[in-house]
């Protein structure tokens, strides 16, 4: 079976508006069968999970049945998989629980490319333990974080590192197993953000080795909520805040009050959303792996195109160039404001937003401040049309 965009586009009612959408990595648009999938739990009846009656069957099926997805979807293990609001409550969350084990002088690693949730729960947790944070840099020409830039910052006083696994602006994909040999050598954990990998290609996280990894299913088709993933028996050793009543089994530990029902539904329609989408093998985590494959055989030739393309245009600058990277293009037009490059796009109905999009302190490395520049990323539904619309966008903004 093989990936079919148009086919794909017809299952995205949202699409119907005619709007060529390159926001997906602030949130990706939502097929039908998602829609379907909260609709119907939310017209069912549904209790708080148990066993009694058929609706409370039914919550702990929805609730049991998000979690084998996401494992299915990243390679581990469903009683490692702990839903949360969004992923920078996941980090706030884990940040506040790991740093009880800190002492003063201990030490945590964040990086300039990340994400501020990937950043700033570290910090403000480490300066409740007193321990030091250190910082590792990122190069602004290629946009690469190398392994060396973070192992420089490592110490037998290490405790944890923080590190993204994919820049939501520059798209770079740092080296994940090289950084977690370097992490582990020295004894830390390694806290992935996989928020805007997760998106764009298979993930296995025991190969990448991530002792945590977050992810959000609204930047894969999903709803809006966030998951965060480790192995079970690290969760055992860990001890959140929590009310006396609630369950103290992992992975129920970790999720504060009453899980979105609704939501959890639509995340398992979009993980199977995503399974289908070029493939049909029996299994559904082959499903997923051969489907994201060819996800991301249709965003790199797309991409490649953007690039080339916003590149020709005299007056464009694009920001970073990394080797290994998701379909994410970052750039400015000569004289013309950010804000008003997206509002002229969006007169096209061409919705490419300007921001540092949280990745403050990459935006400020670059030397963009807090102002940032222009995002342009794709989704599995963007096509040649989309991206002919945006080149044809810009030059017109830029000339
Ligand atoms: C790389 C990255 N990390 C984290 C987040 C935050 O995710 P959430 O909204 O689930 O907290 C985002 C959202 O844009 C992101 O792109």
């Amino acid at each position: 079976m093989s990936f079919d965009v148009s086919r794909i586009r017809a299952d995205f009612p949202a699409l119907q508006d005619g709007v060529a959408y390159f926001d997906g990595p602030g949130g990706t648009q939502v097929p039908r069968q998602v829609a379907e999938a909260i609709a119907a739990a939310m017209c069912s009846g549904v209790s708080n999970r148990g066993t009694t009656t058929a609706a409370e069957r039914r919550a702990d099926r929805i609730v049991t049945g998000a979690r084998q997805a996401l494992a299915d979807l990243l390679g581990c293990d469903p009683r490692g998989v702990v839903l949360t609001r969004s992923a920078t409550q996941a980090a706030y969350d884990v940040a506040r629980a790991l740093a009880r084990g800190w002492a003063a002088g201990d030490e945590v690693v964040v990086t300039r490319l990340d994400h501020d949730s990937n950043v700033r729960p570290w910090i403000q947790a480490a300066e409740s333990a007193g321990a030091v944070v250190r910082w590792a840099g990122f190069d602004r020409e290629s946009g690469e974080l190398g392994v060396d830039a973070v192992r420089e910052q490592l110490s037998d006083r290490t405790r944890l590192v923080a590190v993204t696994g994919a820049s939501n602006i520059l798209g770079t994909r740092p080296d994940l197993p090289a950084i977690a040999d370097a992490v582990h050598a020295v004894g830390a954990l390694l806290y992935v953000d996989g928020v805007h990998l997760a998106a764009h290609t298979p993930v296995d996280v025991t190969a990448l080795g991530a002792d945590f990894f977050s992810c959000s299913p609204y930047k894969f088709l999903g709803p809006h909520h966030g998951v965060v993933v480790a192995d079970p028996g690290r969760w055992e050793g860990l001890h959140p805040d929590k009310l006396l009543a609630s369950s103290d089994q992992v992975p129920e530990r970790f999720e504060l009050g009453t899980l979105p029902y609704e939501f959890l539904a639509g995340t398992e329609a979009a993980v199977d959303y995503l399974a289908g989408l070029a493939s049909t093998a029996p299994d559904r985590r082959t499903r997923l792996l051969e489907s994201l494959r060819a996800v991301e055989q249709h965003e790199e030739a797309l991409f490649g195109k953007l690039l080339a393309g916003l590149a020709g245009i005299p007056g464009v600058r694009l920001y970073g160039a990394p080797a290994r990277r998701t379909p994410t293009a970052y750039f400015s037009v000569a004289g013309v404001p950010g804000a008003d490059v997206y509002q002229r796009l969006a007169e096209r109905k061409v919705n490419a937003p300007a921001s540092h999009f949280y990745a403050l302190e990459a935006s400020r490395w670059l030397g963009l401040g807090d102002t940032g520049a222009i995002r342009a990323g794709l989704a599995p539904y963007s096509n040649d049309e989309d991206v002919e619309r945006l080149l044809a966008g810009v030059a017109e903004v830029a000339g």
